[in-house]
């Protein structure tokens, strides 16, 4: 099958980039300078960016491998200063360099799909300020920077096509992949999959594995896969840590066991609330449900002398870990990635870690997963304990379960919920005084919330109409006795996060 290679410089957007490959419907890999192989089924191969300057010491020069390549290569800017290097260029820090929105001019472009001028995204210091002849001048920034240029054979651009702020980006790469590499359209997301199972039969051998589940995407999707590989010797361990929403503790085991999972539940709520007590800090309370959950795990994986621990860890929640590049900061410790100690004794598998989550949703399509497993909107890891703000205690989790399950029926019956990407309610450490009956009345505030957003990497929050919001409270307020007051959440992300903790 044909396939485009990007080579890794360290950008951000690396794998941004290979998923707007996949999205063209060709197969690409991500692969890192050192170790990367020319091989027949390469069709083109694209540099990344990254966060070097080419002329300092010590920074990755331009694959030796390439010297030799007979297929086009991209080079985005890191890989566009490669590229202006390698051909006897010369690349220096720039006055100002250019961050963000930047306009592009096009001049004897190679790109037929690309008008002459669009707005881009760029990144950078360095520019390219030399060529020698033979080499062709594209495009320059409004700024008058060289913003892309050809010589002949290879294309480098300043800008990133893959981000999509950058207007003709995905018609950019289109025209690269199909057009300049003439690599065909010969990928399929249910090819993900495939790759995958082999990919689990060769690291788990005749070994077991664990894993947790939970209901949410990609969990099930791990699992399937996982079950597809090596069937019974996989083992998905639901962990009722008494913070899923109202029944889901019945209702998740059973649509599972019906895709064929081999499913284990565990009640272990009483253990997470004991450990629970008295921690309200929002990264200590991530921390100790991540710790207890993996205990609870390493227990079950001992009983069953599994060696490998399966997590749905998604590309999301690696970035937002800042375990994605060294650089990178941390925003919230995932439960999926963060929290865990470092001396479990189970070995992590994680299928699904450059998926985006619109690719995994696909991908569960693909398998067949039941559509109402596939389009549930996305839950934390740590459940209700990041949406109750303080101590989280059970009659906290009872209040706000019946809470959320009012919410969830308001906007199913309304029509609504099939137009956000994820709703829920929090429940506040906060007491409010009103009135019911003729009589003072004294209880919890309760927020909810409801966000579009594509990746959950920003997010804006909807406009649910009045009438909906109206029916909320009023059916909360009267059937919770617990809840004295109702807020609805208008902040975006960022600068807020989705969840609240
Ligand atoms: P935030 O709050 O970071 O959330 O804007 C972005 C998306 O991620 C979900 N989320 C989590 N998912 N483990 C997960 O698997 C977690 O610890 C976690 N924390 C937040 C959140 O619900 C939203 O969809």
């Amino acid at each position: 099958m044909d396939r485009i290679a990007v080579i890794d410089f360290g950008s951000q957007y690396s794998l941004l980039l290979a998923r707007r490959i996949r999205e063209i419907g060709v197969l690409c890999t991500v692969e890192s300078p050192d170790s990367f192989e020319l091989e027949k089924d390469i069709k083109g191969v694209i540099l990344s960016g990254g966060p070097q300057s080419v002329y300092e010491d010590g920074s990755a020069g331009f694959p030796e491998q390439l010297k030799f390549l007979s297929v086009p290569i991209l080079g985005i800017c890191y890989g566009m200063h490669l590229l202006a290097k390698e051909v006897g260029g010369v690349v220096s820090r720039g006055v100002k360099g250019e961050y963000g929105l930047t306009s592009v001019l096009f001049e004897n472009s190679c790109f037929k799909s690309v008008p002459s001028e669009i707005t881009t995204w760029m990144s950078h210091g360095d520019e390219v300020t030399e060529l020698p002849d033979g080499c062709q001048i594209m495009a320059r920034s409004r700024n008058g920077t060289i913003a892309g240029f050809t010589d002949g054979k290879n294309i480098a651009l300043q800008f990133h096509p893959e981000v999509h702020h950058t207007q003709f980006g995905k018609e950019l790469l289109e025209e690269f992949v199909i057009e300049i590499c003439k690599a065909s359209r010969e990928w399929k997301i249910s090819d993900i999959a495939d790759e995958k199972v082999k990919k689990i039969q060769r690291i788990v051998g005749d070994q077991r594995v664990v894993g947790g589940l939970s209901g949410g995407v990609d969990s099930t999707v791990a699992a399937t896969i996982t079950s597809r590989a090596i069937g019974e010797r996989f083992t998905g361990i639901f962990v009722n840590h008494g913070l899923m929403r109202k029944n889901e503790e019945i209702e998740v085991p059973e649509s599972l066991r019906k895709l064929g999972i081999n499913v284990e539940v565990v009640d272990a709520s009483k253990e997470f609330f004991h450990e629970l007590e008295r921690i309200v800090d929002p990264e200590d309370k991530r921390k100790v449900i991540g710790r207890t959950f993996i205990r609870v795990f390493e227990r079950e994986a001992g009983r069953l002398n599994a060696s490998f621990l399966l997590q749905g860890t998604i590309y999301s929640d690696v970035i937002e870990s800042g375990a994605a590049s060294r650089s990178g900061e941390k925003i919230k410790s995932h439960h999926n990635v963060g929290g865990l100690p470092e001396n479990m004794s189970l070995e992590l598998l994680e299928p699904l870690r450059e998926l985006f989550k619109d690719e995994v949703r696909n991908l569960g399509h693909s398998l067949g997963i039941d559509k109402f497993l596939i389009s549930r909107q996305p839950f934390p890891g740590p459940g209700l304990g990041v949406r109750i703000i303080g101590e989280v205690t059970s009659e906290k989790a009872q209040i706000l379960k019946e809470v959320d399950s009012i919410f969830m029926e308001v906007l199913g019956e309304s029509g609504e919920l099939d137009k956000i990407w994820q709703s829920f309610s929090v429940l506040l450490p906060v007491s409010s005084v009103g009135v019911k009956g003729d009589k003072r009345s004294y209880g919890y505030v309760v927020a909810l919330r409801a966000v579009n957003s594509s990746e959950g990497m920003t997010a804006s929050w909807y406009e649910l109409p009045h009438t909906v919001l109206r029916q909320a409270s009023s059916r909360i307020t009267s059937e919770v006795k617990e809840i004295g007051r109702v807020v609805f959440d208008i902040t975006d992300k960022p600068p807020a996060t989705i969840e609240w903790e």
